[in-house]
């Protein structure tokens, strides 16, 4: 069963992610008919439950891909695999209780964790397994570590106390002050992403290093500054989250600064892969490789839009509209979704490369359709969030009915292209999801195509 344990985490992390789009879906049905569902699930219950849907896609596929990645890539005994099937067993028994805490309506947390609480001590302890057998298998047993290492290590550990640190509210010190709370609760969230965006970001290093078979990527200068930047921006890069908090206007500032520059080194660091790539190489990993090219499109994309509205004077006018929702789904989407199905695919071209050649063409027409349907929901996110941005600040604005009116026929498109997304991932998800599920259910040992990894 130990061998199984990546797949386990990668398949529940595709269905999450199927999942998660339907659930938007729904949510986006809500925006253009608001009485839709409203009785069997209301928006303030479905939106957390997208939003936590969808981060189990980002942690449970980032974390099957580091399993995976350190024993068969890496060639390294997993220290205790009985703690990781306990890892394993902890996040799906989580998973339930989240859902049953959503859709009983017995809830109580804040924001993006929103289920019951409790639910969060066995999250926490999941961490706190993989972290143990995550160091002690890799300890002693690699020489200077490659940057990617640095990055899954310190992304579970500061998870561990940003995860913490999001639930400071339920002491009353932090509860009874009204600027501490939304302060340590907004940092938290900052950090929060920054932690699995360490995770999510070691995959892309450790995809670009593998495809190309050139080690320098992960062990280059250009990787390791990156590294250190996205740790400094980790600890301080939370302060966009809190811009309504009374606060120093540098720390504002320095904030936003570091935030875009570590999307500029990603940006480098693809392209220093997409120049060094080979035909041969680009032909071995080719739908790993296309999509790593898709998340270097949606990182220049959101860098232009974060470059925007980090601007005070645009910020006034975006703040809370729909341009802060296209940031965080532009973000989640379309460099994190695509990072971790790259990471997917590559896994899935080693284990089963003649099946996921036979899927090539219709994985290839869902990352179209994919691609497309995203850049007109993103489109239509900003077009939104401009109407009601300007409207907030009209002399004589319409009344708020009218507004809303107006935008119909784009949240109509929204909806649309939400569900061309959905349609999408089904084309691209569907085929994996039949290699990994494949892999579950054949006996150990059995004489399915082996990795043919090097090592
Ligand atoms: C495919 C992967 C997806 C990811 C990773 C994702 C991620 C997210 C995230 C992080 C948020 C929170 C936004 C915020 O708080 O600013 C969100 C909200 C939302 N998502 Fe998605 N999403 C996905 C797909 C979809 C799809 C296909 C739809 C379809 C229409 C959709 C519709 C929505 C809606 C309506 C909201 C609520 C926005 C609000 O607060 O008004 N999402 N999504």
């Amino acid at each position: 069963v130990k061998d199984k344990i990546p797949f386990a985490f990668i398949t529940l992390g595709l269905l999450a992610l199927l999942g998660g789009a339907f659930i938007g879906c729904l949510l986006g049905f809500q925006y253009v008919s608001p009485e839709f569902l409203k009785d069997e699930i209301p928006f303030n219950r479905l939106r957390p439950m997208h939003v936590s849907t969808v981060v189990g896609w980002i942690i449970l596929t980032a974390t099957g891909g580091v399993y995976y990645y350190i024993s068969k890539v890496h060639h390294l005994k997993i220290y205790a695999p009985k703690l990781a099937k306990t890892h394993l067993i902890l996040f799906i028994l989580c998973m339930i209780g989240i859902y049953i805490s959503y859709l009983t309506g017995n809830m109580g947390g804040r924001e993006y964790l929103a289920y019951l609480p409790l639910i969060s001590i066995p999250v926490f302890l999941g961490w706190v397994l993989f972290g143990i057998n995550y160091f002690k298998t890799l300890k002693g047993k690699i020489k200077g570590w490659p940057v990617y290492l640095w990055m899954w290590g310190t992304g579970i550990v500061f998870m561990l106390i940003h995860f913490t640190e999001a639930h400071l509210w339920l002491l009353p010190y932090f509860r009874e002050n009204f600027v501490r709370d939304l302060t340590v609760q907004w940092k938290s969230y900052g950090s929060f992403v920054g932690s699995w965006n360490m995770l999510v970001y070691g995959t892309a290093i450790f995809l670009m290093s593998r495809i190309t078979g050139d080690d320098k990527i992960g062990r280059g200068k250009k990787a390791f500054f990156f590294f250190f930047l996205g740790l400094s921006n980790l600890m301080m890069g939370w302060a966009h989250h809190t811009y309504v908090v009374p606060t120093q206007p540098w720390v504002r500032y320095l904030a936003y600064a570091m935030s875009m520059t570590e999307w500029i080194i990603i940006i480098s660091i693809i392209q220093d892969f997409r120049k060094s790539i080979g035909k041969e190489k680009k032909q071995h990993n080719n739908l790993a490789y296309k999509f790593l090219m898709a998340t270097d499109v949606w990182v220049f994309i959101n860098l232009l839009l974060a470059l925007f509205i980090s601007i005070p004077a645009f910020n006034m006018y975006t703040h809370g509209t729909l341009i802060t929702v296209a940031h965080s789904m532009g973000t989640t989407i379309g460099i994190n979704t695509t990072i971790l199905l790259a990471s997917v695919l590559f896994i899935a071209n080693s284990i089963s490369k003649n099946t996921l050649k036979k899927s090539s063409k219709q994985i290839t027409f869902g990352y179209w359709v994919f691609n497309v349907s995203f850049l007109v929901f993103f489109t239509c996110l900003l077009i939104g969030g401009i109407m009601k941005g300007i409207w907030q600040y009209e002399a004589d604005p319409v009344p708020f009915g009218q507004m809303q009116q107006d935008m119909s026929s784009y949240m109509y498109l929204f909806l649309a292209s939400g569900i061309g997304i959905l349609f999408g991932l089904l084309n691209i998800i569907y085929p994996m999801l039949h290699i990994f599920l494949v892999r579950l259910m054949v006996p150990k040992n059995s004489d399915i195509e082996h990795s043919d990894l090097d090592g």
